[in-house]
């Protein structure tokens, strides 16, 4: 029995079986007070094979509007499916499907809605590879605060996100999804991404569950090709790729996505070593694995499995328990039950992850969401600052010779560029329900910040062809000014799923551009808006000043005008290294020693990156002092930074360790541990490391065991370095 709905049939009922009566026809997973995991046994012991398989399927509801995601609009939806991945902008719809969940079912199991928040849901924050360039973990988790709260109140309880796949070929599009090159940067954030978006409770109603995706090593695409091979040693997959992870379970994700990528022979989605093995027994992970976009199938692809029954049983058997939209389980699980090669306890198990995220969520109890204008929705003023501040802080001054910035008061400028009077393209790649409408251009921008009357606009070009009609409007408008403002960079489209560049340099029409207005002698700030590292080795000399705004989302030129005009100081460090030129990559700031120091480079180019992992300038100075140890145990270093400006002036300290003999080799450094901090005009800062030896010290072997060997590490911050000495047991 379900429910009794008439008042009559309450009060039948009562007579006959009484209140104690009526209490034990309550089923126990329908009741809130008992504890989740009685819920859940209750109800499985409950469900049919087939209800129990509809369980472990995904599939899209209403029109899918992502390119690389294409399936049919399913119009017959099964009403006991596991989950559904959701295209709408309001709850309407939703309500509707989890109507029929409820009411149309022989036991009312709620569906789980999805979507893609990765930076904002309708207030689009900056891309994530950006969001690292912040080093500040705390906006981070306030921004997936707000877009978990959009998402939530339209309906969607589950977001496919955080991306915490380090990556370091900019020529792959998905690079902007991550938090970039870094093994601890992507793990921070992670955590970070995980609280904002989960809460301290999944019960809260404005939460949602988050996804740890693309696990794992799918940022090792070959040649920076999307859905290609990796090639991951075991040694590799442990010191590089799995942390992040490891910090997303540790911080309590609910879930986590298997990623399209072999891994040395075993596809990602068929890897029992990582996904059972480290995710299930290691890590004691009870939540569950969805299959990225029709992974199962592809194993087929992969030369992995010769049909979709057997890709199904790989999968399934490998550990990931639920299948995105390619109903390879929903159309073979059944038989490979009865064929004995998929045992029962097995389907049970992967049922109760399942169940248990939709009880953690409080589904049963709240499977429905109120139907609330966009108005109520949406584009908060608290989100809208917060999409300001991160965007701000996201920035990266990467020159500026003769202090061309901030500019002067009162100065003309010349704003010009594809990307000056663009909306869409700032938004960046997995924008949500981002609308172009809602973003500041970098032209409106200067204009507010600098009086319209100041500031000209000419579009020069557009951002790749050979049309070079709009130059002489440019030049123009180049001559009439005091500083040229150049806007070039990417479309959206550019980077993402299915976007890579076989090369980081901007197509030849945009260099042409800055060579041309470079001629009229007037000094240039070039404005960078990308979603991966770019090759500025020609455009770098033509400019007196270079900010990189990545694609900052909603916010766009607001923030970015305050750092031009100087009433926000630049604050952002990359997050990923800018090679001089593509054919420099791999070129990430921790690879391992080379085996002759002085040689091997190439004999056409300097070894060093055009900007390395960490530069960002700012337009206060900082004086660094010595690094203290201040205590044994723990044991603790200190540094002291002081403003010796007369701007105020956030320092961003990333503290890195050496290790120079090791068993086993390891990178030349490793960022460890980082902290930013507002040091005011003349003030002085201290920022803290406090060491714990094995975590920041020590190293992983290939089986995942961290040891620590005795002898000299090195730690250094901003310039400084110290000698730090571990002593034989
Ligand atoms: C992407 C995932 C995404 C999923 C659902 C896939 O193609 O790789 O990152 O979450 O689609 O849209």
């Amino acid at each position: 029995m379900r429910t009794c709905r008439s008042k009559t049939g309450i009060w039948t009922l009562l007579l006959t079986v009484g209140w104690s009566g009526l209490r034990a026809e309550v089923p126990p997973y329908r009741q809130a007070s008992l504890p989740v995991e009685e819920r859940v046994e209750d109800l499985l012991a409950r469900m049919t094979l087939q209800e129990k398989i509809l369980q472990l399927n995904q599939y899209t509801l209403g029109r899918n509007d992502n390119p690389n995601d294409r399936n049919a609009v399913n119009t017959q939806l099964p009403p006991e499916i596991g989950s559904l991945i959701y295209m709408g902008s309001g709850p309407e719809m939703r309500n509707r499907m989890q109507r029929r969940a409820m009411e149309e079912t022989r036991l009312g199991i709620p569906i789980l809605f999805a979507y893609n928040t990765v930076h904002g849901f309708r207030t689009i924050f900056p891309i994530p590879l950006a969001q690292a360039c912040s080093w500040n973990p705390r906006l981070v988790e306030a921004a997936c605060v707000e877009a978990a709260r959009e998402t939530r109140l339209t309906g969607i309880e589950w977001t496919f996100a955080p991306m915490v796949d380090v990556a370091r070929d900019g020529r792959w599009g998905r690079i902007a999804e991550g938090f970039g090159e870094d093994v601890h940067a992507n793990a921070v954030f992670c955590a970070a991404a995980v609280r904002g978006f989960q809460g301290t409770t999944l019960a809260d109603t404005l939460r949602i569950a988050a996804c740890l995706k693309h696990y794992v090593g799918y940022g090792a695409s070959l040649g920076g090709r999307d859905y290609v091979p990796t090639e991951i040693s075991r040694q590799t997959l442990w010191d590089t790729y799995l942390p992040p992870f490891e910090a997303g379970v540790r911080a309590g994700a609910a879930t986590l996505m298997s990623s399209f990528n072999d891994i040395s022979g075993t596809p990602a989605t068929a890897n029992g070593y990582t996904l059972t093995e480290i995710l299930k027994k290691r890590w004691k992970h009870d939540g569950f694995v969805v299959s990225d976009w029709d992974a199962i199938l592809q194993l087929v692809h992969q030369g992995r499995a010769a049909g979709r029954r057997e890709a199904a049983r790989l999968a399934f058997l490998a550990g990931v328990e639920m299948d995105m939209t390619d109903n390879c389980y929903r159309d073979h699980l059944g038989e490979l039950i009865a064929a004995g090669e998929v045992e029962p306890g097995r389907l049970d198990d992967a049922v109760r992850r399942v169940l248990r995220l939709k009880f953690r969520l409080g589904l049963f109890e709240r499977p429905y969401v109120p139907e609330r204008p966009e108005k109520e929705r949406f584009l908060r003023p608290e989100a809208l600052t917060l999409a300001d501040s991160l965007a701000a802080e996201s920035c990266v001054l990467l020159k500026n010779e003769t202090r061309i910035l901030p500019l002067a008061p009162g100065c003309r400028i010349a704003v010009i560029g594809p990307l000056a009077d663009a909306r869409e393209h700032l938004l960046g790649s997995w924008c949500g329900r981002g609308e172009a409408r809602d973003v500041t251009t970098l032209y409106d921008g200067l204009c507010a910040e600098f009086g319209a009357e100041q500031v000209r606009y000419a579009r020069g070009c557009d951002f790749n062809g050979d049309d070079r009609s709009g130059f002489p409007e440019a030049v123009a408008a180049a001559r009439e000014a005091q500083v040229v403002v150049l806007c070039l960079g990417e479309r959206r489209q550019w980077t993402g799923e299915n976007a890579s560049r076989a090369t980081l340099a901007l197509p030849p029409i945009q260099e042409e551009l800055a060579r041309t207005l470079s001629e009229v002698g007037k000094p240039i700030v070039l404005l960078l808006s990308n979603g991966r590292p770019l090759e500025l080795c020609r455009l770098e000399p033509l400019c007196a000043g270079i900010l990189e705004i990545w694609q900052p989302g909603t916010a766009g030129g607001k923030p970015v005008a305050g750092l031009l005009s100087g009433r926000l100081n630049p604050s952002g460090r990359l997050a990923v290294t800018f090679p001089r030129t593509t054919g420099q990559i791999p070129i990430y700031y921790n690879q391992r020693r080379k085996a002759r120091p002085d040689q091997g480079a190439y004999l056409d180019l300097p070894d060093t990156p055009m900007y390395p992992f960490g530069h960002g300038l700012s337009y206060a100075e900082f004086r660094y002092g010595e690094i203290r140890q201040v205590s044994v145990e723990p044991l603790v270093l200190e540094l002291t930074v002081t403003n010796t400006s007369s701007r105020d002036g956030a320092e961003s300290l990333l503290w890195y360790v050496s290790d120079p003999v090791c068993s086993i080799t390891r990178p030349v450094r490793e960022l460890k541990h980082f902290e930013k901090r507002l040091i005011r005009a003349g003030d002085s800062e201290t920022f803290r490391f406090e060491v714990d030896p094995l975590r920041d010290l020590g190293f992983v072997d290939e089986t995942g065991r961290r040891f620590l060997e005795p002898g000299e590490y090195w730690i250094q911050a901003g310039p400084q370095k110290f000698r730090l000495l571990i002593p034989e047991e």
